[in-house]
């Protein structure tokens, strides 16, 4: 038997039993087009732009389209419905005017004000986290970014089904906010939902450990390690494409990218391995942080963080503030990070393109500015990234013996073979390649005639 996710993407590489029956229709995908009324409370003052902008993009991202925006001020939120009666009334006047059949609202809800809002309103009733999760569950794409949704999604849900759905006539199929484990929850006794927590949780460490054995893989090839990361639709599948050739999904949704992918790019002074991540948002909320735990190491682990930035991006100020708020929360805040500047094709004003370059400013991060989906830049991102990691050549002369034919054949491969001498004794070749391939070479087979090329370990890695 394999468990529903797997059997939705053909394939099951767990070995585990799957003792919970799922009901298929758990995966159905969504029905497009469902029509929004979105509610953005604000406290005080007037109601921010920007954060407004942002929730209709989520909202359309999640498939919905717009029907009209409320924007409800709160003064002291109230227990039962976070809105007042008054503002409820127009709420409901606007839905029924625009024919919403949704209402997204962007503030957490507790599951009773949720359920009191649906009653009152005889809509479905969605709030920023539950809009987040029905996101992040149509854009996962490998095993373990399904799992994460999936478990984030049921724990939001088990707080919600104590009394059960009947005060909402229910629709059936994919909606927003009820995707995935959503629609079983009419079937799915809360002892059926805690079995299936516990399996995904078992499931998910197995994928933890799998990943760090990959990852402490890689840090034993001691390749420089950088993690793209920037607000989502900055541009970063499309930068990580470009940079690698490869083809990781990229497409003007917001949170294109569940997964990250991983690849070895070439710079002038060696190899480093690039790794795209999941895009930020603001105020993520904090169990989708953890939900997404693995996925955000890749940049916590980092050797140093490519910032992307949407540089025609009216917020982009903002937006470079809150993924350096995120950054702090996952505890990768002080790491080093070269700023990406990408979109500039988008920037020219009368018809005038402007060029990418690096700006070096005396304090503060190197920005790049540069087109991913041009092309245009990329030479000036991988020099800024060789100067950031202090990617180093060595040169010299090394001596190897007749066995040592093979360490001889891959530095040829290399193209570090500056010249060469045969005689008796073997080989006497002037090499130049960059320090990371001397390391990784030296701690293959064979390695011991590059050490005269190799700094001087210090304290730590001698012990
Ligand atoms: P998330 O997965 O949501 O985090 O997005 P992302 O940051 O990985 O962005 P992605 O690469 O998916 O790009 C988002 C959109 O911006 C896509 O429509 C891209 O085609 C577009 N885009 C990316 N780079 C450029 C660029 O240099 N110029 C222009 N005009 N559009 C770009």
């Amino acid at each position: 038997m394999t468990c529903g996710p797997c059997a939705a993407a053909g394939r099951c590489p767990s070995s585990l039993p799957v003792p919970v029956q799922v009901d298929p229709r758990l995966f159905e995908r969504s029905r497009k087009g469902e029509h929004a009324l979105l509610i953005q409370p604000h406290a005080g003052g007037p109601p921010d732009e920007g954060l407004l902008e942002e929730f209709a993009d989520l909202a359309r991202s999640a498939g919905a389209t717009v029907a009209a925006v409320l924007t409800a001020r709160i003064d002291r939120p109230n227990a039962a419905m976070l809105i007042g009666s008054g503002k409820l009334e127009e709420v409901k006047a606007a839905a029924d005017a625009t024919g919403a059949d949704l209402i997204l609202v962007n503030h957490p809800l507790s599951p009773g004000q949720e359920r009191n809002l649906e009653r009152a309103l005889q809509r479905r009733v969605v709030d920023r986290t539950g809009l987040i999760l029905d996101i992040f569950a149509q854009r996962a794409h490998s095993h373990d970014g399904k799992l994460q949704v999936e478990l984030a999604q049921l724990k939001h849900m088990a707080t919600r089904l104590v009394r059960g759905w009947t005060h909402l006539e229910r629709q059936r199929g994919g909606s927003i906010g009820l995707r995935g484990p959503g629609e079983t929850q009419l079937e799915t006794d809360r002892r059926l939902l805690q079995k299936r927590l516990e399996q995904l949780q078992r499931r998910l460490e197995k994928v933890e450990v799998q990943r760090t054995q990959m990852r402490r893989a890689r840090v034993r090839s001691e390749l420089p390690r950088v993690a793209l990361v920037g607000y989502t639709n900055a541009g970063k599948s499309t930068l990580f494409n470009s940079m690698t050739g490869a083809d990781a999904y990229a497409a003007d949704q917001l949170f294109a990218t569940l997964d990250p992918t991983v690849r070895r790019i070439e710079l002038s002074g060696g190899g480093v391995v690039l790794a795209d991540t999941v895009g930020f948002v603001r105020d993520l909320p904090h169990e989708l942080v953890a939900a997404f735990r693995s996925t955000l190491s890749e940049a916590r682990e980092a050797d140093l963080l490519l910032h992307v930035v949407d540089a025609a991006d009216p917020l982009r100020d903002e937006r470079i503030a809150q993924v350096d708020e995120v950054l702090k929360d996952i505890g990768a805040g002080d790491l080093p990070q070269v700023l990406v500047f990408n979109k500039i094709d988008r920037l020219g004003t009368d018809g005038e393109a402007v060029a990418p370059r690096i700006d070096r400013p005396a304090e503060g991060r190197v920005r790049v500015w540069l087109s991913a989906r041009e092309g245009q830049g990329l030479e000036l991102l991988r020099q800024a990234l060789a100067e950031a990691l202090e990617l180093r050549h060595v040169v010299g002369e090394v001596r190897l013996p007749p066995q040592a034919a093979r360490l001889r054949a891959r530095l040829h491969d290399l193209g570090a073979v500056r010249g060469e001498e045969h005689d008796e004794h073997g080989w006497r070749i002037r090499v130049d390649l960059p320090l990371a391939d001397a390391q990784r070479l030296f701690v293959q087979a064979h390695g011991e005639a590059l050490r005269p090329l190799l700094p001087e370990p210090d304290d730590e890695d001698a012990a």
